[in-house]
């Protein structure tokens, strides 16, 4: 079983919007995963009821991750994918302790940017593996990405933090998506903002068969500094 903690001290990054996508994409009855609203805004559990399916699964943490994970293992779950509140309460530390790995949005602000050190020293303080995506980055042009993305990919090299190649661009699909408790995939399948939530999910699985030791960690988005 693999957990993926989303995690930032910074509001609005979006810690939920890619938790929701990519469970979305990821979920599989063989290989279920399941959601952890450990955030009291409750953005997950919201999606989750538009969706009405109750496919993934959800569940709603308050002070600790720890009893949830226990009992995933136990049930057969692949994959446990846990959304936090935008701070660094007991309960972000407490799911950064139960991480494979923590994914660490960040807008391409110098704020934004700024924000994401609280976050990576929780992740070094827990000896955990991380990765920070760049999301509602925007939209690329010609293949070049935006000087603000460039810009900000220098900042976070500053701080040496391992940094998703690709982004999550700025699209209404995504958040079209997310109203209909949908993820891009299921709202889009040929769609740009699926085509990148694929590539994400790509990126992901590739850091956690390294972190697992089934391939070499050469180019894996955790070990990618900017
Ligand atoms: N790539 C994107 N394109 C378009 N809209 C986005 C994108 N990413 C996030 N949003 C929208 O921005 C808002 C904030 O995102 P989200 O709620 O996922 O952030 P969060 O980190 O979970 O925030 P909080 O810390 O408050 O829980 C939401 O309305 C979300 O749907
Ligand atoms: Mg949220």
């Amino acid at each position: 079983m693999n957990v993926i903690v989303f995690a930032s001290r910074k509001g609005g990054s979006g810690k939920s919007t890619l938790a929701a996508h990519l469970a979305a994409q990821v979920h599989k009855p063989t290989k279920p995963c399941l959601l952890v609203d450990a955030d009291p805004q409750g953005s997950l559990t919201l999606w989750h009821k538009l969706r009405g399916t109750n496919e993934p699964a959800l569940k709603v943490a308050n002070r600790s991750v720890s009893e949830i994970i226990a009992t995933a293992k136990r049930d057969g779950v692949e994959w446990v994918f846990i959304d936090t509140p935008p701070n660094t309460s007991a309960v972000v530390e407490d799911a950064i302790k139960n991480a494979t790995m923590v994914i660490i949005p960040a807008r391409p602000g110098v704020f934004d940017v700024d924000a994401v050190q609280a976050t990576i020293q929780s992740c070094r303080a827990a000896r955990k593996p991380y990765a920070v995506v760049i999301n509602g980055a925007p939209a690329r042009r010609d293949e070049n990405e935006s000087r603000i993305v460039a810009l900000a990919r220098e900042a976070l090299a500053k701080f040496k933090a391992p940094v998703w190649s690709g982004q999550i661009t700025n699209r209404a699909d995504l958040l079209l998506a997310l109203g209909e408790g949908e993820g891009a995939r299921e709202f889009s399948a040929s769609g740009r903002a699926a085509g990148e939530i694929g590539k994400l999910w790509a990126a992901i699985e590739r850091s956690i068969k390294a972190i697992r030791g089934q391939t070499s960690a050469n180019g894996a988005m955790h070990k990618q500094a900017a």
